[in-house]
């Protein structure tokens, strides 16, 4: 019988703020690693709307679709029985008003059996985060960095040093209900003032070692992508070259007919 497995409710994850509890988040896009994130303790499971990029390969997160969004968040919710999973709201499926956002808020909830929606911004878009937990359904912010702004704010590299702004952009986030909010690219005592000044967590991304918890992106942790290198990236796995050298011998086996040998074969 398979082992009971306590989940990871959206009050237990807020709870962990001020605590010395380091949460922990990675995001996947498909069952087979959201399983693997889940059985080795990951705390939350973002399904990111970064698909875009590093699964779709575009070059920003303004292509991937709510649809999208939901078969991703679907096969994600599918394998995790721990991780609290987050789904991001798409571009374009929560800026028209709240009332659009609620309802997409929704369908993601439905479709998904995800435990919670995030999406980008704080205090103007406190209405909305206020709205989406007016239906019940738990938010969580981004603040700092905000990719799908690329076309307002340019680089999306760019680091957010306006202290005053993202203080009072995390205080509305709070106030208006968000269970915790993604710090991305702040500096790191800008966070630390921040994750002070909150009772919900901060999970920062390139936001220093002072948030409640942490948040990176699975397969550039992995290092699958080798190219991408930012300083606030830390890989912990090569899985790239690992990844290479494992189809570089399969198709070296097959060409030299050393694959399949006997024990492969069925008699
Ligand atoms: O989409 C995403 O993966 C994110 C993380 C970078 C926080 O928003």
């Amino acid at each position: 019988m398979a082992e009971r497995v306590k989940k990871i409710s959206v009050p237990e994850f807020r709870a962990a703020a001020g605590t010395d509890r380091k949460l922990t988040m990675l995001t996947a896009y498909d069952f087979l690693w959201a399983g693997i994130l889940d059985q080795a303790g990951v705390d939350s499971i973002l399904v990111g709307d970064s698909l875009s990029m590093v699964v779709q390969g575009h070059s920003t997160t303004l292509p991937v679709t709510l649809k999208q969004m939901i078969y991703h968040g679907e096969l994600v919710a599918r394998a995790v029985r721990r991780a609290l999973v987050v789904v991001d709201m798409p571009f374009m499926s929560y800026q028209v008003s709240p009332r659009q956002a609620v309802r997409n808020a929704g369908k993601i909830i439905k479709k998904t059996g995800a435990d919670a929606v995030k999406l980008e911004g704080g205090a103007f878009q406190s209405e909305t985060i206020r709205g989406i937990g007016r239906a019940e359904i738990p938010v969580m912010a981004h603040i700092g960095m905000r990719p799908q702004a690329v076309r307002q704010l340019g680089s999306m590299g760019r680091v957010q040093r306006d202290t005053a702004q993202l203080l009072d952009d995390a205080r509305a986030a709070e106030d208006a209900g968000a269970f915790a909010v993604i710090l991305e690219l702040v500096p790191e005592d800008v966070a630390g003032q921040i994750t002070e000044s909150l009772s919900i967590p901060t999970i920062g991304i390139g936001a220093g070692a002072k948030c409640s918890g942490q948040v990176l992106v699975g397969p550039d942790m992995l290092g699958l992508n080798p190219d991408f290198q930012p300083r606030f990236l830390k890989q912990f796995g090569d899985l790239h070259k690992r990844a290479d050298e494992a189809v570089r011998a399969y198709v070296s086996e097959v060409q030299a007919g050393q694959f399949p040998a006997a024990e492969h074969s069925h008699r």
